[in-house]
C-alpha cells in the first residue's frame, strides 16, 4: 500500500538538520535533563549519560535513520521491507514504537501544558519571585487543579494536531527551521544571567564535579533511558524522519551534529538552572517541578526579568512543539500508510486517543492522585515504562536487526549513499557497535537496572 501513497519529504539539507534537531531538542533538555541530573546526584549521572549517548545513542540513531531512508516507509513497513525472512515478526518493533509514542505523548503533553500555561502566567507576572514559597505554591496550584490541567493539555494536543494537518514539509520543516535559532539565543542569554548569581560556584560544581557514591544500577538505567529519550530513539521516530531524508544527505555527519547540538542545549539548561538552585535554596532533587520553580526566581533578579521569562517559556514551547510533532508522526504515518487512512483522519484519531489516555497523566496530581499501578502514578508509570523499558528494548532489537538480519553489505551501502561517500571506516565501526556492543550493553544495563539479575 505504501508504494501507492505519495510521500512527503524534507526539501533541503538545512531543513533535515533542523527537523531532526527539532525532534531531539525539547522538554527533555529543559525539563527532564535538569530534573534527573538533580535527583540523581549531579555530575556522576551526567558522565554516565554522556557515555550512553556516545556508545549507545549515536549508533542506534544512525541505524534508525539509515533504515528509514533505505525503506522510505512507516516504521512497521520499514521493518517488513528490510527483513529478508518475512515469516519473522520484526514489524512488532514498529508496533511497540507506536505504543511508546502514545505513552510518552500522554505525559509529555501534560508537561507541555504546564509550559504553555507558564507563558500566560509569566505575562500576568504573578509567578515572578525570588521567594521559594511563592514559586513552589504557584506551580503546586496549577498541577493540583484538574480543570486547568486537562484544558491546557487538550489545547496543546489540538495545537499540535493543527500543525500536523498542514503536512510534513510545510508544517514540520517550515516551523522548526524558523524557530530553532531563536531557541539557542534565548538559552545563551539565560546562562549569562545565571552565571552572575552569588552561588554560581556551587551550582557548577554540582553539575561538573562527579560524586560516584550515588550511582546505582537504577541510576545507570535512568541515564541510559534519558539518552534514548533525548535523541528520540527506540520507537521509530528517527526511522520515520529518516524516511524523509534526501538520498544525498550524509547521515553520520548529520547525526553527530544533532547529538552535539542536543548535548549543548542540555548543558546550557543545566548552567542556567543549577546556580539558581543553590542561590535561592531550592532542592536540586525537586524532580519535575525543578524548572518551573527555579526559573521564575532567576528572572526575578534582573531588570526586564518578566519579559525574559515570557521569552523563556515561549522558547520551551517551541522546543516542545518540534519534539511532539515528531512523536505524533509515528502513529500518524502508521495509520496513514499501513491502514490507508487519510493523514487528516489519522491525525484526528491520534489526538482523540491522546485526549483520553493523556488525561490520566493530567489528573495525576489531582483527581487521580491515589490511583497507582506497580506503586507508581500514571505519569511516572508511563515515563518509566517508555524510557526505561520500551525505548531500550526497541534499541536492542533495532541494533540486532541491523547487525544480524539486514547485514553489513546493505547497511554500508545505504550509509555510504551507495558508495558516493568514502566512509568505510565509520560505517564499519558503527556496524561493529550495532552488532556486538550496543545490544549487549543495553541488555545488561536494563536487566540490572530493573533488578532482574
Ligand atoms: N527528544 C525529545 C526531548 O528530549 O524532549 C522527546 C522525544 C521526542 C522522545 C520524540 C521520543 C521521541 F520519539
Amino acid at each position: 500500500m505504501s508504494n501507492t501513497i505519495k510521500r512527503g519529504g524534507f526539501s533541503s539539507s538545512f531543513g533535515v538538520l533542523a527537523a531532526t534537531l527539532g525532534s531531539a531538542v525539547g522538554l527533555g533538555n529543559i525539563w527532564k535533563f535538569p530534573s534527573l541530573t538533580g535527583a540523581n546526584g549531579g555530575a556522576g549521572f551526567l558522565l554516565i549519560y554522556l557515555l550512553a549517548t556516545l556508545v549507545i545513542g549515536l549508533p542506534v540513531m544512525i541505524a534508525e535513520i539509515t533504515m528509514g531512508r533505505a525503506a522510505k516507509a512507516d516504521p512497521i513497513g520499514t521493518l517488513q521491507k528490510l527483513s529478508p525472512k518475512k515469516s519473522l515478526p520484526w514489524w512488532l518493533v514498529g508496533a511497540a514504537g507506536m505504543l511508546a509514542a502514545f505513552l510518552i505523548l500522554s505525559f509529555y503533553s501534560e508537561v507541555v501544558a504546564w509550559v504553555f500555561a507558564y507563558v500566560f502566567k509569566a505575562i500576568g507576572g504573578s509567578i515572578l519571585s525570588s521567594d521559594r514559597h511563592v514559586t513552589e505554591s504557584a506551580f503546586g496550584a496549577l498541577i493540583a487543579d484538574p480543570v486547568q490541567s486537562l484544558l491546557w493539555q487538550w489545547g496543546v494536543l489540538a495545537f499540535i494536531g493543527a500543525i500536523l494537518l498542514m503536512g510534513v514539509t510545510k508544517g514540520i520543516e517550515g516551523i522548526t527551521k524558523k524557530l530553532m535559532p531563536v531557541l539557542f539565543l534565548l538559552l545563551l542569554l539565560l546562562c549569562a544571567v545565571s552565571l552572575t548569581l552569588p552561588k554560581v560556584a556551587d551550582g557548577l560544581a554540582f553539575l561538573f564535579k562527579p560524586d560516584f557514591s550515588k550511582i546505582t544500577a537504577g541510576v545507570i538505567l535512568t541515564a541510559m533511558g534519558l539518552a534514548f529519550f533525548k535523541l528520540s530513539l527506540g520507537m521509530g521516530t528517527m526511522m520515520t524522519y529518516g524516511s524523509y531524508f534526501r538520498d544525498d544527505q550524509n547521515i553520520p555527519a548529520t547525526t553527530v551534529r544533532v547529538m552535539l547540538a542536543d548535548l549543548f542545549v542540555s548543558m546550557l539548561a543545566g548552567i542556567a538552572i543549577f546556580p539558581a538552585v543553590f542561590t535561592f535554596g531550592f532542592a536540586p532533587s525537586a524532580g519535575p517541578s525543578l524548572v518551573f520553580i527555579t526559573i521564575p526566581a532567576v528572572f526575578s533578579q534582573i531588570p526586564g526579568g518578566q519579559l525574559l521569562m515570557i521569552a523563556f517559556f515561549a522558547l520551551a514551547s517551541v522546543a516542545a512543539t518540534g519534539a511532539m510533532l515528531s512523536m505524533m508522526e509515528v502513529p500518524v504515518v502508521i495509520l496513514h500508510e499501513r491502514w490507508g487512512m487519510s493523514r487528516a483522519k489519522a491525525t484526528l484519531l491520534t489526538i482523540a486517543a491522546l485526549m483520553v489516555l493523556g488525561s490520566s497523566c493530567a489528573l495525576t496530581n489531582s483527581t487521580m492522585a491515589s490511583f497507582k499501578l506497580f506503586g507508581m502514578n500514571m505519569f511516572d508509570l508511563f515515563d518509566f515504562a517508555s524510557s526505561n523499558v520500551l525505548l531500550p528494548l526497541g534499541g536492542i532489537l533495532l541494533a540486532l536487526f541491523v547487525g544480524w538480519v539486514w547485514g553489513r553489505d546493505n547497511f554500508q551501502r545505504a550509509l555510504s549513499n551507495q558508495g558516493a561517500l568514502h566512509n568505510a571506516a565509520v560505517t564499519g565501526a558503527v556496524f561493529f557497535l550495532l552488532r556486538y556492543v550496543s545490544p549487549l550493553l543495553i541488555l545488561v544495563v536494563m536487566l540490572k537496572g530493573l533488578g532482574l539479575f
